[in-house]
C-alpha cells in the first residue's frame, strides 16, 4: 500500500501533517514505503503469518540461482561490545519497504528494507530493564483512517522488559493514548503482586494480533513465587485488559481439580512463551504453555496441573476454552512446549483437514485437528519409570505420538555414549557410573538424571516451517543430553539461599554444587574470598577469563554483584551441597542448576548427529529426510564437520523451493532444496544468527535477512542484520 499523497506532499515540504506536537514520518520513510511489496510478499507478521508458517510464495531466490546470492546490506546497531554474551533473538518484520528490528538491548530500529539505512528508533524507558532477549514484534493497522488524512493508524507492539509499548510504525514514537503514556506494565492486573523486576512476567515474544486485540503471554520466572501464565488480550488501541485466560484454574473454573485447592494462589507459571497462533477464519488462537512452578519439584501441586504444558484452543473473540490437550502431565521435567502451533493442513481420505501440529522438546510432534482437539494421529502412553525424591507425586505415564516418529532420540544407552577419543567416552561413561539415565521420563534425583534430549529441546523456540505444496514440516532439533539434578534446599528461604541459587544456575555446572572445581581446570571456590577481593570476583563474572565464560549479558548487575558475594563470603559450609544436613523439616528440592552430559572438550557426550533438520511429512506421519545440522567450531577446527551442532532459531521455506535457516553455532546460514535436504548454499556472518531469518520483495528483489547476534553456546556476540539477494541485474 501506498502513504497517502497528501502525506508524501505534506513532508516533501518538510511540513507535519499530524498536529504540531507529534513527529511526522521522514521522507526517507515515505520514499522506502514506495519500494514496499503486497502483504504476502513482505513479513509482516512474527514468523511469516499468524498461522506460524514460516513460508513465504517469493520465488526470486530459487534452487537453481541460490548459490549466487551475495550481501546485499549489513546494518550495524553497534552494540557488539558492550555486554558480554550479548544476543539477539529476533525475527525482523517488513511492513510497507521498513524493516523493524531490535539491538542486543533493545534499541527498536525501523530500517529501509532495500539498503539497510536506519530511518528511526526507539529506546525503551531505562526501567524497562531491557537486554532480556526480543523475539519479535506485532504490527496492527486500523481498519479506517485516520480523523486528519494521515493514513490509518499503524502500530508496534513492542515488548521490552516488562512493559508492552504501543510505537508509531512510520515515526518511532510511543503512543501516549496506549496504557500509561504509551506503556502496560504486564506485572499488573495479575490479581497477585509478582513484583515488578524481570522475574515478573516479561514478553520475550511478540503477541499475535486478532481484529483490536493483541493475544499475548509471557515469560516468568521458572522458581517458587513466579506469576502465573494468564493469557491477555490487549486492547491495541488502549491497552486495556479484554479478557483473560486463567491457565492455572480458579475456584470454579474446569481443571481446578487437578491441583491442590488452594494452589491457584500461590502456583506460578503454566505461561504461554513460545508465541501464539491465530486461525483468523475460525476465531481461534492456540495457545502452547510450559511447566509449572517451580519446575523441578511439584510436592506443593500434586496432580496432572492443567493447562499447564497444555494445547489450548481459546475463542480468540472471548478467550473462552474450546479444546486443549495436555503433553506433560505433572510436569517437573521443564518440559515446556517450546514453539508456536503450526497451523497446517493435512490429507486423509482425500479430503483436507485443517490441523495444529505442536512440537514438544522431547523431540515429538503432536497434531489435532484445530476444531475439535481430536489427535489426527494416534497417541500412546511412556510409563515414567524410576523413584522420586521424597513429597513428589510424579505421574504414572506420559502421552507420545505414535506418529510421525521423534526428530531426536529419546533414550541414552552406553551405546549412545560418545566413541570421538578412548578417554572422552571413558570420562562420560565414568560421569554415567552415578546417575540415572535410560527410560525418557525418569524423575530427577539427588545423584543426577539423564534428560535426553536436554532441557533445551527436541524442538526449541525457533519453531517449525511449513510448506503447503509438499506437505512438509520442516523442524531443527537439538540432539544432546542433559543432567537434572535436584539437591535439598535448606529450611530457611534467606537471601543467602538465593543467591546460592543463583549460583547454582549460572556457575554451578562448572563450578559444582560443593564449589570444589572439577579438580583440573575448573579451580575451586571454596575459600576464594581469601585469595581474592570481592570486586576481583565481580569483575571475573561479569567479564569472564579463559574458559570461564562473562556472565554480563546474561546477568544485570546486581545478579552478578550478588553472586559474587555468595562465592567471596561462603566457606565450605555454606555450599549449596552443605544444605541438605542444614534442613530438618519436610523436605524441598531445588534444581542444582542446568548442566549438559558433555565430553573433556565441552562435546556433547553422546555419538552425532547433536543438532539436526527434518522434513516431516504430517499427512503420513514419517520423517521424509533429516540432515545434520552446523557444527560445532571445535569439529570444524578439528578439520571434521557435518556433526551438527545445537541450534536456536528456526527455518523459513519458500516458493523456490528452499529451506533457509542459520541457528548453529558456526556462524553460518544456508540454505536447503527443501525436497532432499541436499545444501545449496552457505554464507558466513559475522556471529552466529541464534535468530529465525525472514524473506521479503523491496523494489523488485527478493532478501533473505537475518540478525547475526552470537552470544549462545559460548560463540561471540555481534549486533549485526545482514540481508542477502541476488546480485543486482
Ligand atoms: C563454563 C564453565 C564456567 C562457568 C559457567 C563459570 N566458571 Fe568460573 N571459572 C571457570 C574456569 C575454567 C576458571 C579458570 C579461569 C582461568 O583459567 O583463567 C574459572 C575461574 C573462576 C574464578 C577465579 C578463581 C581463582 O582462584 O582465581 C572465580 C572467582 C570464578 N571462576 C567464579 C565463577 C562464578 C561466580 C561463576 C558464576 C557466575 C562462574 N565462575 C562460572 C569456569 C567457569
Amino acid at each position: 500500500m501506498r502513504p497517502a499523497p497528501a502525506l508524501v506532499g505534506a513532508a516533501l515540504l518538510g511540513l507535519t501533517a499530524c498536529s504540531s506536537q507529534e513527529p511526522a514520518p521522514s521522507a526517507a520513510l515515505l520514499a522506502a514505503r514506495e519500494r514496499g511489496a503486497p502483504a504476502e510478499r513482505e513479513w509482516r507478521s512474527y514468523l511469516g503469518d499468524r498461522s506460524v508458517t514460516h513460508h513465504s510464495p517469493l520465488d526470486q531466490i530459487d534452487v537453481a540461482n541460490v548459490s549466487q546470492l551475495e550481501v546485499a546490506w549489513r546494518y550495524d546497531a553497534g552494540e557488539a561490545s558492550e555486554r558480554s554474551a550479548s544476543q539477539i533473538q529476533f525475527n525482523p518484520l517488513v511492513v510497507k519497504g521498513v524493516l523493524y528490528g531490535t539491538s542486543p538491548s533493545l534499541r527498536l530500529f525501523a530500517l529501509d528494507a532495500s539498503t539497510g539505512k536506519e530511518l528511526w528508533s526507539f529506546r525503551p524507558d531505562a526501567d524497562a530493564n531491557a537486554w532480556t532477549p526480543s523475539r519479535g514484534v506485532a504490527y496492527w493497522e486500523a481498519p479506517e483512517e485516520q480523523a486528519d488524512g494521515s493514513g490509518a493508524d499503524e502500530r508496534l507492539l513492542f515488548g521490552a522488559g516488562t512493559y508492552l509499548y504501543a510505537i508509531d510504525a512510520r515515526t518511532g514514537a510511543a503512543i501516549p493514548e496506549f496504557g500509561d503514556g504509551g506503556r502496560v506494565d504486564l506485572t499488573e492486573g495479575l490479581g497477585r503482586d509478582v513484583g515488578s523486576d524481570l522475574m515478573g512476567v516479561v514478553a520475550t515474544t511478540p503477541g499475535t494480533v486478532f481484529e483490536d486485540l493483541l493475544i499475548l503471554g509471557g515469560r516468568v520466572n521458572e522458581a517458587e513465587g513466579a506469576a502465573p501464565g494468564h493469557v491477555r488480550a490487549f486492547d491495541v488501541r488502549t491497552g486495556e485488559t479484554r479478557w483473560t485466560f486463567h491457565t492455572i484454574p480458579q475456584p470454579g473454573e474446569s481443571g481446578h481439580e487437578t491441583w491442590p485447592p488452594d494452589a491457584w494462589k500461590t502456583a506460578g507459571g503454566a505461561n504461554a512463551w513460545a508465541g501464539i497462533s491465530v486461525d483468523a477464519e475460525r476465531g481461534l488462537a492456540f495457545v502452547p504453555t510450559g511447566s509449572a512452578t517451580p519446575d523441578f519439584f511439584g510436592a506443593a501441586r500434586e496432580g496432572d496441573n492443567l493447562f499447564a504444558n497444555s494445547l489450548i484452543a481459546l475463542d480468540a473473540r472471548t478467550g473462552e476454552r474450546r479444546w486443549h490437550y495436555q503433553v506433560v502431565r505433572h510436569d517437573i521435567w521443564d518440559r515446556d512446549l517450546p514453539s508456536p502451533p503450526n497451523l497446517v493442513e493435512i490429507m486423509r481420505d482425500g479430503r483436507r483437514i485443517p490441523a495444529v501440529a505442536q512440537l514438544t522438546k522431547t523431540g515429538d510432534t503432536f497434531l489435532f485437528h484445530r476444531e475439535t482437539g481430536a489427535p489426527l494421529h494416534p497417541i500412546g502412553e511412556v510409563p515414567v519409570v524410576g523413584e522420586a525424591v521424597e513429597g513428589e507425586h510424579p505421574p504414572a505415564s506420559q502421552p507420545r505420538p505414535l506418529r510421525p516418529p521423534a526428530v531426536v532420540r529419546q533414550e541414552l544407552t552406553k551405546d549412545l555414549v560418545t566413541d570421538r577419543t578412548p578417554e572422552a567416552r571413558a570420562h562420560v561413561l565414568d560421569q554415567l557410573e552415578e546417575m540415572r539415565f535410560g527410560p525418557l521420563w525418569a524423575p530427577a534425583s539427588t545423584k543426577g538424571t539423564i534428560e535426553f534430549p536436554g532441557t533445551d529441546g527436541g524442538a526449541e523456540w525457533g519453531g517449525a516451517a511449513w510448506d503447503e505444496a509438499s506437505g512438509l514440516l520442516y523442524v531443527n532439533a537439538n540432539d544432546v543430553p542433559w543432567i537434572l539434578t535436584v539437591l535439598q534446599l535448606p529450611d530457611e528461604d534467606g537471601a543467602t539461599t538465593l543467591m546460592g541459587q543463583g549460583y547454582l544456575y549460572t556457575c554451578g555446572a562448572c563450578h559444582g554444587i560443593d564449589m570444589r572445581g572439577d579438580g583440573a581446570s575448573v579451580p575451586s571456590l571454596v575459600d576464594v574470598g581469601d585469595r581474592l577481593g570481592l570486586l576481583e570476583i565481580y569483575r571475573l563474572v561479569r567479564d569472564g577469563r579463559g574458559r570461564m565464560p562473562g556472565m554480563g549479558g546474561v546477568l544485570e548487575w546486581w545478579q552478578s554483584a550478588a553472586i559474587a558475594w555468595f562465592v567471596y563470603t561462603a566457606g565450605p559450609e555454606d555450599t549449596p551441597a552443605s544444605w541438605a544436613s542444614q534442613a530438618k523439616e519436610t523436605p524441598r528440592y531445588g534444581n542444582a542448576g542446568y548442566r549438559k552430559l558433555v565430553d573433556p572438550d565441552g562435546l556433547p557426550g553422546v555419538k552425532p548427529p547433536w543438532g539436526t533438520l527434518s522434513a516431516i511429512d504430517l499427512s503420513a506421519g514419517e520423517i521424509r529426510w533429516q540432515i545434520p545440522l552446523g557444527d560445532y567450531a571445535a569439529i570444524r577446527d578439528a578439520g571434521e564437520s557435518g556433526l551438527g551442532a545445537e541450534n536456536y532459531g528456526g527455518p523459513v521455506v519458500t516458493g523456490g523451493g528452499l529451506v533457509f535457516i542459520a541457528a548453529t553455532p558456526d556462524e553460518r546460514i544456508r540454505a536447503f532444496d527443501k525436497r532432499m535436504g541436499k545444501l545449496l548454499w552457505e554464507a558466513e556472518l559475522p556471529a552466529s544468527g541464534f535468530a529465525t531469518p525472514a524473506t521479503y520483495e523491496a523494489t523488485g528483489r527478493q532478501f533473505v535477512v537475518i540478525a547475526a547476534g552470537g552470544g549462545k553456546l559460548g560463540r561471540p556476540s555481534g549486533s549485526e542484520y545482514v540481508a542477502f539477494a541476488l546480485p543486482a541485474p
